[in-house]
């Protein structure tokens, strides 16, 4: 297993690949997934205030042998303000502090991110996180902390995949230049929602090549963007595969290959809408027929 650390800007060390806690549900399943995914070997939880999951998180936590990096983010649920959330969040997961406080979405600051990027430097000051950073972030909203003259976000988590790369490359390339770890969710959009679509051909026969899973090359082509993976499964033998998929290196050829099928997507999905319409129409016309035909006999 390949997967290892990233340093932040704050100095301290990112696991590369978390397990994440949005789509776990509730109950003991959660405690279930949460404990399996750290005997497996994840050693880094992603949860959020908004997944209504942090208690179950911190029992499987609790319920496991390891002590795992744990992430978690202010959601503004039920317009609770950042310090009233943390407590909450801390009391849940049944710990002193986090290592990484997230603002989950730049919809929560209502257009002034540095007043709450001010707040989150407090928090980190008084030891209740280790590490503070935001999500879903564009480069307006990272620009507006950085002219406030604050410290800089040590991450954003953003989403990630080659059918949104074209877009996401200036923010990718901002990330970079002001030392701001990339850590990318749903990755694996392409094969768990646009079956399919343009990037399927080159992915299989990459994966192929590697002996790899699709799910590997997709983990591979993130890593090659500078990206740290956010994933999940219920699945033991796929948080297996995902572990060893720390391994895999793609040429820069099949990086591009991947990038430029991931170019196509826009296409592709105008040319499957507009077929749709087509097929709607020939179903509304032979429809109406049928309802003519019946009225007429
Ligand atoms: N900050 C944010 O706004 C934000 C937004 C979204 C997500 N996240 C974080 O990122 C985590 C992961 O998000 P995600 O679930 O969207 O990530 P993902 O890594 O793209 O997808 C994980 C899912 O892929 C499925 N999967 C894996 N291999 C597959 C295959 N070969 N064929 C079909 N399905 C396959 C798994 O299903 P099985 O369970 O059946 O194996 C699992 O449910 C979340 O839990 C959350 O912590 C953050």
């Amino acid at each position: 297993m390949a997967w290892g650390t990233r340093k932040l800007n704050d100095g301290r060390e990112l696991p590369e690949i978390g397990f994440g806690t949005w789509t776990a549900g509730s109950g003991q399943t959660v405690v279930d997934q949460v404990e399996q995914a750290i005997e497996t070997g994840f050693n880094h939880i992603d949860t959020a205030q908004y997944y209504n999951n942090e208690y179950e998180t911190g029992k499987g936590i609790k319920e496991s042998s390891e002590h795992p990096w744990i992430t978690t983010k202010w959601s503004g649920k039920d317009n609770k303000g950042i310090r009233q959330s943390l407590q909450e969040s801390l009391e849940y997961l049944g710990v002193k502090s986090v290592d990484l406080y997230l603002i989950h979405h730049p919809r929560l600051v209502n257009g002034d991110a540095p007043a709450s990027w001010a707040e989150f430097e407090e928090i980190k000051k008084e030891g209740l996180v280790k590490s503070i950073g935001v999500s879903n972030f564009q480069i307006e909203d990272l620009e507006s902390i950085r002219l406030a003259g604050e410290s800089t976000p040590a991450v954003n988590q953003i989403l990630l995949h080659p059918y949104v790369y074209s877009q996401t490359a200036p923010l990718l390339a901002y990330h970079a230049t002001h030392n701001i770890v990339t850590e990318a969710y749903s990755s694996l959009y392409p094969i768990t929602h646009e079956k399919g679509g343009p990037l399927d051909k080159p992915l299989s026969k990459i994966a192929e090549k590697h002996s790899a899973s699709e799910a590997g090359v997709l983990f591979a082509w993130a890593r090659s963007k500078g990206a740290v993976i956010v994933t999940t499964s219920r699945q033991k033998s796929r948080l297996e595969d995902y572990l060893h998929s720390g391994d895999l290196e793609l040429s820069d050829k099949e990086i591009k290959q991947l990038d430029e099928a991931g170019g196509k997507f826009q296409a592709w999905k105008t040319k499957q809408k507009a077929l749709k319409a087509v097929a709607w129409g020939l179903f509304a016309v032979e429809g109406l027929a049928l309802v003519r035909w019946w009225i007429s006999r």
